[in-house]
């Protein structure tokens, strides 16, 4: 058995408030715990999106009624918020903008970029969904403006040369990594279909070997968690997204036993990084114990996740999540949670 830090996810949609048929703060945080994460922050591109004060407090307010493990929030703007921003600054630890299309149609006009940079006022990171037609557009405001800026999706090599160099440059930018990209590539449609559809798309096995080779660069492992409901990968409209909060860990545990990655590496992938780039302060008396040697199949039907699928079913990975503390307090145990509903904490940047 071996003992982690409460590890942080600081990249979840949980749906709550507008869509909780696929996911709330009860199922979403319970999930979290049972993939060893004791912090998540969660994404405003609700159905009804997180860009003013008034909607940040109804969110918080819907998350301390149900949530089991500290939570954290985002802000979200389309670029006609300065004021809401000014007022949600402190209660959130960064600005996500989205440069591309996904779930849920939030999308920036680019011509607003630099605008909306001026907008947040605060030396927390921007963090932008950039694919690669839009990332050199995000690299000159940020030399312009000396922003600080966060990459959620690294994915090819294209984008993640460009960012590499920008990095090599000294530019205060930093970069993450969803799981699906380096444990997926896009001969995995075929099978999975709908399920293995996201933003950005899978990319090429030479791109996920690329990812790998390159993983040195890699600031932060971030789930992307992002549940659907199955009838609705199942429909004619399939909506972007997949869950991962229950696979992020077992799966890096798997990549440690194949010497693909060290466990010093994943403690600051999944932890120390997260921790120093978002200025997250929870962790204290705070821990997780794994059996590193167990092995077992993904099963959608012991997810905690209300979607109740992963696109990882029927993968056999090595590690398993047995136990989990905060503030020492046993929250979870081989795989029950143990806690009630609004015994997590919200944590807010300034606590
Ligand atoms: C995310 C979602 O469903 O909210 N979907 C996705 O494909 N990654 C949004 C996002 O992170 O782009
Ligand atoms: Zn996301």
């Amino acid at each position: 058995m071996i003992k982690l830090p409460g590890l942080i996810d600081v990249h979840v949609h949980l749906r709550d408030p507008g869509q909780t048929e696929k996911e709330d703060f009860f199922t979403g945080t319970s999930s979290a715990l049972a993939g060893g994460f004791t912090t998540v922050l969660d994404m405003p591109n609700n159905k009804i999106p997180i860009t003013t004060f008034e909607k940040l407090n109804e969110k918080i307010e819907s998350a301390r009624k149900k949530t089991v493990c500290d939570i954290g929030f985002y802000a979200g703007s389309l670029g006609d918020n300065s004021k809401e921003l000014m007022k949600m600054e402190q209660y959130v630890f960064g600005l996500k903008l989205y440069l591309n299309k996904t779930t849920g149609n939030f999308i920036i006009d680019e011509k607003k970029l630099i605008k909306i940079f001026g907008d947040w006022k605060s030396n927390k990171p921007i963090i932008i969904h950039a694919e690669e037609d839009v990332i050199d557009l995000v690299i000159k405001a940020v030399k312009k403006t000396g922003k600080k800026v966060h990459f959620p999706h690294t994915t090819n090599q294209e984008q993640f040369e460009k960012i590499i160099l920008a990095k090599k440059n000294k530019l205060p930018i930093t970069c993450g990594i969803n799981p699906h990209y380096l444990f997926l590539n896009k001969n995995d449609v075929k099978t999975l279909e709908s399920f293995a559809l996201m933003k950005p798309e899978l990319a090429s096995k030479t791109d996920q070997n690329f990812l790998w080779k390159n993983l040195k660069h890699i600031d932060v492992i971030e789930s992307d968690h992002a549940p659907h409901t199955i009838k609705e990968k199942n429909s004619d409209h399939p909506p972007f997204g997949v869950p991962g909060l229950e696979t992020t860990l077992p799966l890096l545990l798997t990549a440690v036993s194949e010497k693909k990655l060290s466990i010093d590496r994943t403690i600051e992938l999944c932890f120390e990084n997260p921790r120093k780039i978002f200025n997250i302060k929870t962790g204290n008396n705070t821990w997780i114990e794994v059996d590193e040697k167990e092995e077992y199949i993904i099963d959608n039907k012991n997810l905690l996740t209300k979607c109740g699928w992963s696109p990882f079913a029927g993968k056999k990975v090595k590690g398993r999540v047995k136990k989990v503390f905060i503030r020492g307090k046993k929250v979870f145990e081989n795989g029950k949670l143990l806690v009630k509903p609004g015994s997590g904490r919200i944590i807010n940047p300034e606590l």
